[in-house]
């Protein structure tokens, strides 16, 4: 008979996996504590905006394999295998991660787990959690040994989730028996026989996997935009030293777009939780350069608004800005950590009267900043605007055309916070172009 897949958390990671291992065949059952989520997603509507996404998820319920549950003793009944994709969010006053819902999530699984299984941690954790949660796992399961744990990093990143889980870069997998191997072997088959590489790992190397690529990551976006400062004073151009250098293959065109930084629910939390738990171990020192990453990070927001400061002529009181983007990346409505919503709040308590537009964040940012106000579309916040900022490269402001915009706006002065538009065709209608380490 095929493995019975059950998934504990649907968030972005859980709901996405859930959906993509029906569609592959399996029975899932998915399961979170939030009765809202549960009632979304078996109406086949995802709680969040992921492309793609609500059309797997349509297909796997009306297959009759995807079905949803806030009951740990049923998914610990239907599952043979359970993947772990709650969040480890940062926690409140500190740099570490909050584990409270892992060990929620391990704890109420393992006391109802009475038939042989295997537990898979997917969440982002400190190195040495999965060796912890073993033990938890052994002491509270009534099957004893029969319910095993691994661990399986995940690495999708949101607006290519679908893709990224279907057909994902490797597969990293941290195991303690041949038999767990084996049985990940068989849940990933249509991956494998598609040729994804698949890495075997002890338990603590497959926990750094995943923090060691989203450091290296952000590092590359830290280290570009280092030098877009340097670009600032220089007058050189950021986007012309990307291009340049990313031509050598070893460094790479990707992720060396200089601009407004990282954001969102992964790079910022995890680089922070990497810092906290280095520490605690003793090699604080190994990763103090991500302060530095973090730090050039956080300026570039704080160039933005400078720049707007700048170009309102010296103080925003009563200017109108128009900020285009909420969300922390296009093609999500992910709002967490997002730089576009921070430099937006930044700029109403500096007095300014700010309408922000996004094509699909609005009811997040509506939730995180009640105050902002919001516009109902890109025309409408930028009317009469005094500043426009470009601080997420969705297509539609990609495609604006300056010179229709050109008769709405009060002053013709853009900030092009992710150095996409053509300077020169803004400037020839007549715009005061700012990008962020370009001339
Ligand atoms: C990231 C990792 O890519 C993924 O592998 C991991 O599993 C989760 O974290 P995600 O947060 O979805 O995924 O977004 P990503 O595409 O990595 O972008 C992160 C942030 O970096 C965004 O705010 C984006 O705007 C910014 N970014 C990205 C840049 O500023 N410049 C770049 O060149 C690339």
């Amino acid at each position: 008979m095929a493995l019975r897949v059950t998934v504990i958390g649907t968030g972005y990671l859980g709901a996405v996996h859930a959906a993509c291992m029906a569609d592959l065949g399996y029975e899932v059952l998915g399961l979170d504590t939030d009765t809202s989520k549960v009632a979304s997603l078996s109406s086949g509507r995802a709680p969040f905006y992921e492309p793609g996404l609500d059309d797997v998820l349509a297909r796997a319920i009306a297959s009759g394999r995807l079905r949803f549950t806030t009951s740990f003793a049923e998914a610990a009944e239907f599952g043979d295998i359970h993947f772990l994709c709650v969040g480890t969010p940062q926690k409140r006053g500190s740099h570490a991660a909050d584990m409270t819902y892992v060990d929620g999530a391990l704890e109420s699984l393992a006391k109802e787990l009475t038939r042989p299984c295997l537990v898979v941690g997917k969440s982002t954790v400190p190195v040495g959690t999965a060796d912890r949660l073993a033990g938890r796992l052994a002491e509270l399961a009534p099957v004893g040994v029969g319910a095993e744990l691994a661990w399986n990093p995940e690495f999708l990143r949101e607006g290519y989730a679908v893709q990224d889980t279907v057909a994902p870069d490797r597969l990293v997998v941290g195991v303690r028996s041949a038999a767990a191997e084996a049985t990940l072997r068989v849940v990933y088959a249509t991956q494998l026989a598609n040729g994804v590489p698949f890495v075997v790992t002890d338990f603590a190397t497959a926990e750094l996997v995943k923090v060691a690529a989203n450091s290296f990551l952000a590092t590359k976006i830290s280290f570009i935009n280092a030098m877009a400062e340097i670009c600032d004073v220089t007058g050189a151009d950021v986007t012309k030293l990307a291009e340049a250098i990313g031509h050598d293959e070893r460094i790479g065109k990707q992720f060396l777009r200089a601009g407004l930084g990282f954001g969102g629910g992964c790079l910022p939390k995890d680089i922070r939780a990497f810092m906290a738990r280095a520490g605690e171990l003793g090699v604080g020192e190994s990763v103090a350069f991500l302060r530095e990453v973090d730090e050039v990070n956080l300026r570039r927001r704080q160039r933005t608004v400078d720049i707007a400061r700048e170009l309102a002529g010296g103080d925003v009181l009563d200017v109108r800005i128009a900020c285009l983007g909420a969300a922390f990346k296009p093609d999500s409505d992910d709002v967490r950590d997002s730089p576009a919503l921070h430099v937006a709040s930044a700029l109403q308590v500096e007095g300014a009267d700010v309408h922000v537009y996004d094509p699909k964040a609005m009811a997040n940012a509506r939730r995180q900043f009640p105050t902002l106000a919001l516009a109902e579309s890109a025309a409408d916040a930028v009317a009469g605007a005094d500043v426009v900022l470009l601080l997420t490269e969705w297509k539609e402001f990609r495609d604006l055309d300056p010179v229709a915009l050109r008769d709405v706006v009060a002053q013709p002065r853009i900030i092009d916070a992710r150095n996409v538009l053509d300077p020169a065709a803004w400037r020839a209608a007549g715009w005061t172009y700012r990008g962020l380490g370009r001339p």
